[in-house]
């Protein structure tokens, strides 16, 4: 499962390339202490929705050429981050799918990177023989990619696994990560919105901004 598609890298952009946040558009939807720290936009509402819609293009055409009649698509977001990313993709994809969630923790609270990963939920159906499409919304060292595809899925004896991420942070790969498609590759910025969270706030803005503690 060879990287097959790069929508956008921005792994050059820096602090100075982030565009402002219009906080007056998104009033109300976080808490006033949480905006100073909210440094800019790296993904905008406008161009995640435009990335959404080509993505699922992508994944539809793939999932038609390897799917035979009878076959669906079990469509597995990690919670909680990929929910919302996975619902609008899922509304696009032009293939039969089902939907199965996974739960698997690999941060503590705040911006660093524990390392571990602990299952909190597993599938709840058997996905033998099934065509599994992972959705995250952002891999950084892969621990939990690779947790998911060679510690859990690999035992459950599926007919294929593919990965798809919102975004992606190359530069802190600590091992291979088979990501077939990638909305945006981003240098390494802690983000939040469109799903990612600091601290379980801030999952329901629908860009992807920098946050500074
Ligand atoms: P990995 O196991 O190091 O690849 O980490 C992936 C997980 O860490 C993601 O599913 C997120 O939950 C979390 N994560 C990594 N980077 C960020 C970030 O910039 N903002 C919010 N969560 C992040
Ligand atoms: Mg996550």
């Amino acid at each position: 499962m060879a990287s097959e598609f790069l929508f956008s890298d921005r792994t050059d952009m820096t602090e100075s390339d982030l565009r402002p946040v219009p906080f007056e558009r998104y009033q109300g939807m976080m808490l006033p202490e949480d905006e100073p720290h909210i440094t800019g936009m790296i993904v905008s509402q406008e161009e995640r929705d435009l990335c959404v819609a080509q993505l699922a293009s992508w994944i539809s055409d793939d999932y038609k050429r390897i799917m035979s009649p009878g076959e669906t698509v079990v469509v597995t977001p990690l919670l909680n981050g990929a929910l919302p990313f996975s619902k609008d993709l899922g509304e696009l994809l032009r293939v039969p799918m089902e939907t199965e969630t996974m739960k698997v923790e690999t941060y503590g609270g705040g911006t660093s990177s524990s390392g571990e990963v602990k299952i909190h939920k597993d599938f709840s159906r058997s996905v033998k023989g099934k065509h599994v499409l992972l959705v995250e919304d952002i891999v950084e060292t892969g621990n939990t990619i690779d947790f998911m595809i060679n510690g859990l899925l690999k035992h459950k004896g599926p007919k294929s696994v593919k990965l798809v991420t919102f975004l992606d942070k190359p530069s802190e790969h600590n091992l291979y990560v088979p990501i077939d498609y990638i909305g945006f590759s981003i240098p390494n910025m802690f983000v939040i919105g469109y799903g990612l969270d600091y601290d379980n706030r801030l999952r329901n803005l629908p860009f992807v901004g920098v946050y500074k503690e």
